[in-house]
């Protein structure tokens, strides 16, 4: 049984929390869960809306010491996880939009953003931030048409403490396989659930807008786009515009 996991009722984000706890010497997959956020983050410096407790925010600890490429895959593994507790649970089909948007009925269900501390070359530790959108009875401004929660989508409310236990599970699952045998080991099942493979799509590589078909994801978990013109480029990081599904 797990006995190293935190509550907390506000924080200003559960990623900085975590990070703090990892200083300090926590273990290797702490959890820490907050009731609200007043600073809750998504990627690319953009709010997460954590203000009440309608939604589940969580960060856990991650010790794995491996060239940061390889550390960051786990992001994908992780949606992989998150997902399947979220469709096990709650009797959904969310999937996964590269690299880890869980996407419910074309809206983002769940966001994770993945920081990394860094000492000679190598993570020193990471920190695995997932919010989910749970109760959320709606959404507010441009959010109404890209954000969905459980209970929007089943009409029925959910017990947070419940889908943590499996989300966490699944979690530690997977991180004990990537651990041994790392993101080639789920490169099947992550293609299977993601979204983009064969859709058209538009990333963008550093500062530079690339459109094509999304093609493949290789075993470093990256993007394979190919182009108009035949080129095959490898995304590792960044944003996707899945169209015509999601605009
Ligand atoms: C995204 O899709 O942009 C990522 C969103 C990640 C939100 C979670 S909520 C728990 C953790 N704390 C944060 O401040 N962010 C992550």
């Amino acid at each position: 049984m797990r006995n190293n996991i935190l509550y907390i009722d506000e924080v200003s984000s559960t990623n900085d929390a975590a990070k703090k706890l990892a200083i300090e010497g926590a273990k290797d997959g702490t959890v820490i869960v907050a009731e609200s956020q007043t600073g809750g983050r998504g990627r690319r410096g953009r709010i997460w809306q954590s203000a009440n407790g309608d939604g589940l925010y969580f960060s856990m600890i991650l010790r794995h010491r491996a060239e940061a490429v390889k550390c960051q895959s786990f992001t994908l593994v992780a949606a992989v996880a998150v997902k399947d507790a979220l469709n096990g649970c709650c009797g959904v089909g969310a999937a996964i939009k590269w690299p880890n948007d869980i996407i419910l009925n074309e809206k983002k269900l769940c966001g994770i953003l993945t920081e990394t501390n860094m000492t000679g070359g190598m993570p020193d530790f990471m920190i695995l931030g997932v919010g989910v959108n749970v109760n959320n009875p709606g959404f507010d401004g441009e959010l109404i048409h890209k954000a969905t929660s459980l209970f929007l989508e089943t009409g029925a409310f959910v017990n947070k403490k419940e889908l943590l236990e499996q989300i966490i599970g699944n979690l530690d699952e997977a991180y004990g396989q990537f651990k041994n045998a790392g993101f080639a080991g789920f490169l099947d099942i992550y293609k299977k659930d993601c979204l983009n493979i064969g859709q058209t799509v538009s990333a963008y590589n550093g500062k530079k807008e690339i459109c094509g078909k999304a093609v493949d994801i290789t075993e470093l978990g990256e993007l394979v786009i190919q182009t108009d013109d035949n080129i095959r480029l490898c995304i590792n990081s960044g944003e996707v515009t899945l169209s015509p599904i999601i605009a």
